[in-house]
């Protein structure tokens, strides 16, 4: 038996005041997962910025490889530095960082160097000028392509990257091995899912891909 859901089911609660005004009900009913991220980026005074991100994908078309970045906060660094720079990095953390990856958020003023202050370290990327996360396995660096509001004058946009270069930690090449998925290898936010029968919230968590055949 499926249930119809055409509004917010009457056992949804918010856990946080404006709860349901930053996000969707229907975020916290589908609870669908998405790939877990930092993008960062050099704010106009030189300083490192570091975006924690999720809700995003990724295509190929072409020959091309882009990274279609869902949900970019208008009121972010990341977006002035977008704008600024045309250029970032995208870095793919395992769960051992993330507790450095989400220190961020706090060292999050303009005048900090943001990864550096959330004690992860800063490496050159090969072809923009935007800072890279050493410790994360996975770099793609890209340029900006363009933007979109998802309806007008919405709070974040949609923006579109092309990947220019990646830099990935050879132990995840292998699938036979450690490979790119599991506990060690790609995060995903999963936004505390709800169940629409109780109203029963489960916390944010972070979850790992399990193949199966
Ligand atoms: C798990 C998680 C996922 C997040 N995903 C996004 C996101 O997709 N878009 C966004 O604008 N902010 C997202 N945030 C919030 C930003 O990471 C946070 O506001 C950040 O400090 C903004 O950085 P900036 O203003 O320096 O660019 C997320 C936060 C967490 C903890």
């Amino acid at each position: 038996m499926k249930k119809e859901f055409s509004q917010m089911p009457e056992t949804f609660k918010e856990v946080w005041a404006g709860e349901f005004e930053g996000f969707a009900w229907h975020d916290f009913l589908t609870a669908i997962p998405s790939v877990l991220f930092l993008i960062t980026s050099y704010k106009s005074n030189g300083k490192e910025n570091a975006c924690l991100q999720s809700w995003s994908t990724f295509v190929g078309d072409k020959g091309e490889f882009i990274c279609i970045i869902g949900s970019v906060s208008k009121r972010s660094h990341l977006y002035q530095t977008l704008k600024d720079t045309k250029c970032c990095v995208l870095n793919f953390p395992s769960r051992d960082i993330y507790d450095k990856c989400s220190e961020t958020i706090k060292n999050n003023n303009f005048d900090d160097d943001e990864i550096t202050k959330s004690g992860l370290t800063v490496e050159k990327a090969v072809s923009v000028n935007a800072p890279r996360i050493k410790e994360c396995f996975l770099n793609i660096e890209c340029e900006y392509l363009w933007e979109h509001e998802h309806f007008e004058k919405s709070r974040d946009v949609t923006v579109a990257l092309r990947a220019k270069h990646i830099c990935m930690d050879v132990d995840k090449c292998d699938e036979n091995t450690i490979g790119r998925y599991g506990k060690s290898g790609y995060m995903y936010n999963i936004h505390s899912p709800r169940n629409p029968e109780t109203g029963e919230v489960t916390p944010d968590c972070f979850g790992a891909l399990e193949k199966y055949k």
